[in-house]
């Protein structure tokens, strides 16, 4: 059975989804995207989802392709057409398609909606998270408004690619001597008195889905929360550390720029959260499907 994605207005097969050259998204990298996950069939986090789709977009004037109701129409019928219960699934929406010039179109034109989706599951990455990851560091290059979900993703790529070139699964970006976050992740510290340490909210992050239910997680568990920055020293000389997001859940990070973080191996607390956050995603998506 071929993959079936959406766009153009359409189902078809993914392999022939094609977009036009003139989309300002192709030429432009002019548009947003999200990724979500749906676990039994439910969407999970699909509030904080589709606020901050809809705070990307009005950040960048681009209206909603369709409204709320309808979307998640579109994405459950290309879960149904692709049989999947649990799965990752991604939306990317641009300014549409116009002739090349840099303002935006005088003719308005509907804004582009693609949606596709894969098998996802909350276990797939327990044997990483078991031995954990190295992350390297790499200067933090991006513009200003990192906030928004920008598919204009170059400075990521080619740090994650750094990374990847190093043997390490993630790069941590540093802007100004702090970490800011990870290039597809947010990233995360633990204090020798056991309490989390993450960047805090605003134009020098991507407000992370994932963060904001670890944060809820770590609320349950009464583990104390810092939002500050932190450096990269303060970083490999911590107990734990760790990076969240809504591909690798909570993932604990073991080194960081070849330097071993605690003892080297996955952090007690990391893991903790982990089952915390998945637990969380399980009973909150069963309890939707009662
Ligand atoms: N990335 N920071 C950056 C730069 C990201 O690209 C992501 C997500 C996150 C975490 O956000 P969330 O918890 O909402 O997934 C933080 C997605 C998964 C991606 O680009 O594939």
């Amino acid at each position: 059975m071929p993959k079936i994605a959406y766009f153009n207005g359409q189902y078809g097969p993914h392999h022939k989804a094609m977009v036009h050259i003139d989309d300002r998204g192709y030429q432009f990298a002019d548009g947003i995207y999200e990724v979500c996950l749906v676990i039994g069939g439910r969407y999970w986090d699909m509030d904080g989802h589709l606020a901050r789709m809809e705070r990307s977009l009005s950040a960048l004037r681009i209206r909603m392709p369709l409204g709320v109701a309808s979307l998640q129409v579109v994405m459950n019928e290309v879960l149904r057409r692709n049989r999947l219960s649990d799965a990752l699934v991604y939306i990317q929406v641009t300014r549409g398609v116009a002739p090349r010039n840099h303002p935006f179109p005088a003719d308005e034109v509907p804004p582009a909606l693609i949606i596709t989706a894969r098998r996802f599951d909350l276990d797939q990455s327990d044997a990483q998270a078991a031995t954990g990851v190295r992350v390297i560091t790499a200067p933090d290059i991006r513009w200003g408004r990192v906030d928004i979900k920008s598919i204009s993703l170059l400075p990521n790529v080619l740090a994650k690619q750094a990374g990847v070139e190093a043997g390490a699964a993630e790069a941590w970006l540093v802007r100004n001597g702090k970490v800011t976050e990870g290039s597809s992740s947010n990233a995360w510290i633990v204090t020798d008195d056991g309490a989390l340490v993450t960047h805090p909210k605003g134009h020098e992050i991507l407000s992370g889905i994932t963060r904001e239910t670890a944060l809820a997680c770590a609320r349950d568990l009464q583990i104390k929360v810092e939002e500050r920055a932190f450096s990269v020293s303060e970083a490999q000389q911590a107990a734990e550390a760790f990076v969240t997001s809504a591909t690798n859940l909570v993932t604990p990070v073991v080194q960081i720029d070849g330097v071993k973080v605690g003892d080297g191996a996955p952090g007690r607390v990391a893991l903790r959260l982990r089952e915390a956050y998945k637990a969380r995603a399980r009973r909150i998506s069963g309890a939707q499907n009662d």
